[in-house]
């Protein structure tokens, strides 16, 4: 049996995993071994199968008995301990939630019900190491899969309504605490329905201002705002997150020889956890919307086609409605005023499922068979 060894698990990523593994009696199928960081010979975490005392994720030795490594201890981690466990000899296959590796050139970048040619063709190869992709890049792929599998996609721009847990668990945390303090600070007039409105908006856009909104994390209000901007400035105008939209689809794609040019802006708003993103794509051809419609429902088991109907995609179409489920719908369909060739389609999905622990998961079974 395989023996896997898994850090991070106690995270918020690592915690979603561990969920679904139990959900899909993954565990029944390997020898699992969990190290930390902090509590070595503690007692392991309950996943429904006996396992030994908890290790220490920094001991090289201990994690070389392993047949494979499952890492969401996060990119420092990575940059710690992968080179030094490769060094020592150690030659399993390598599963990681962080971005370090992502770009590497024996990387896969793992989405099984897109790429699971690219990753048959590297495990034939020899390939060991298994990154998951971005959460952004992740979910539109899985939504728009049917259009990448007929390369119909000539090329696309998305703009994302990100939510709060792709920046971590503390900005979940905090986007309540604002919503909080916000909602606190009008309770009163709110209470009164003789109140005028502008009196609620002045005290909401003040107290939104104010130095009593916890910002520590986010470093700015998103509760009642947004953030035009994800992750680092790359210095030519692009955020790293709109960078990643195009290298990683590419790679996910294993067609970085004859890339599809992807772009766009990346916007964080106070959502919990659905990633959601406005596409507009340009096909190759002027295909009719309901081959469209098809070829997208038919690509994958989860990507759901939402007719362009408002009652529906009010309902079905939002962070709301798809938070915590497997589901990356698709919606909004229609052929834009620029001509037969334009596609608009709306997307959203779970950010720590499809968008971080289920790939990861799904490698592992693909080890395992
Ligand atoms: N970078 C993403 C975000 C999350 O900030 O939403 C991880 O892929």
């Amino acid at each position: 049996m395989l023996k896997v060894g898994f850090v991070g698990w106690r995270g918020m990523v690592g915690s979603v995993l561990m969920q679904r593994m139990v959900q899909e009696n993954d565990f029944a199928d390997m020898e699992p071994q969990f190290f930390t960081t902090s509590q070595t010979g503690g007692a392991a975490p309950k996943v429904g199968k006996d396992s030994p005392a908890l290790k220490d994720a920094r001991n090289i030795a201990e994690l070389s008995k392993m047949d494979a490594i499952v890492s969401c201890q996060g990119g420092d981690y990575t940059s710690e301990i992968f080179p030094q466990l490769r060094s020592s000899g150690w030659n399993g296959h390598w599963i990681d939630a962080a971005s370090t590796l992502r770009m590497e050139k024996d990387a896969v970048v793992i989405l099984d019900p897109v790429n699971m040619h690219v990753i048959k063709d590297a495990l034939s190869q020899g390939g060991k190491n298994w990154i998951g992709g971005n959460c952004t890049v992740s979910l539109m792929l899985m939504a728009l899969n049917g259009l990448f599998k007929a390369d119909l996609v000539e090329w696309a721009t998305s703009m994302t309504y990100q939510a709060a847990s792709g920046a971590g668990a503390q900005n979940m945390r905090e986007l309540i605490s604002q919503m909080g303090v916000i909602h606190a600070s009008a309770a009163n007039l709110l209470a009164d329905p003789a109140t005028a409105i502008l009196e609620i908006d002045k005290t909401v856009a003040d107290t939104i201002r104010s130095s009593e909104l916890p910002t520590s994390n986010f470093g700015v209000p998103l509760a009642g705002s947004l953030i035009p901007w994800i992750d680092k400035d790359l210095g030519n105008g692009q955020s790293k997150e709109e960078w990643k939209g195009g290298v990683e689809t590419n790679k996910i794609l294993g067609r970085e020889a004859n890339p599809i040019v992807i772009d766009g802006l990346c916007v964080r708003i106070g959502a919990m956890r659905c990633h959601s993103q406005a596409l507009t794509l340009k096909l190759r051809q002027d295909v009719p919307l309901d081959e469209i419609n098809q070829m997208l429902a038919e690509a994958n088991q989860w990507a759901k086609v939402i007719p362009n109907e408002r009652e529906v995609s009010m309902r079905e179409l939002t962070p709301a409605a798809v938070t915590g489920t497997l589901t990356t719908p698709v919606g909004r369909l229609r052929k834009l005023a620029m001509g037969g060739e334009y596609l608009s389609a709306f997307t959203v999905g779970d950010q720590l499922l499809w968008g971080a622990a289920e790939p990861l998961r799904r490698m592992l079974r693909i080890l395992v068979e």
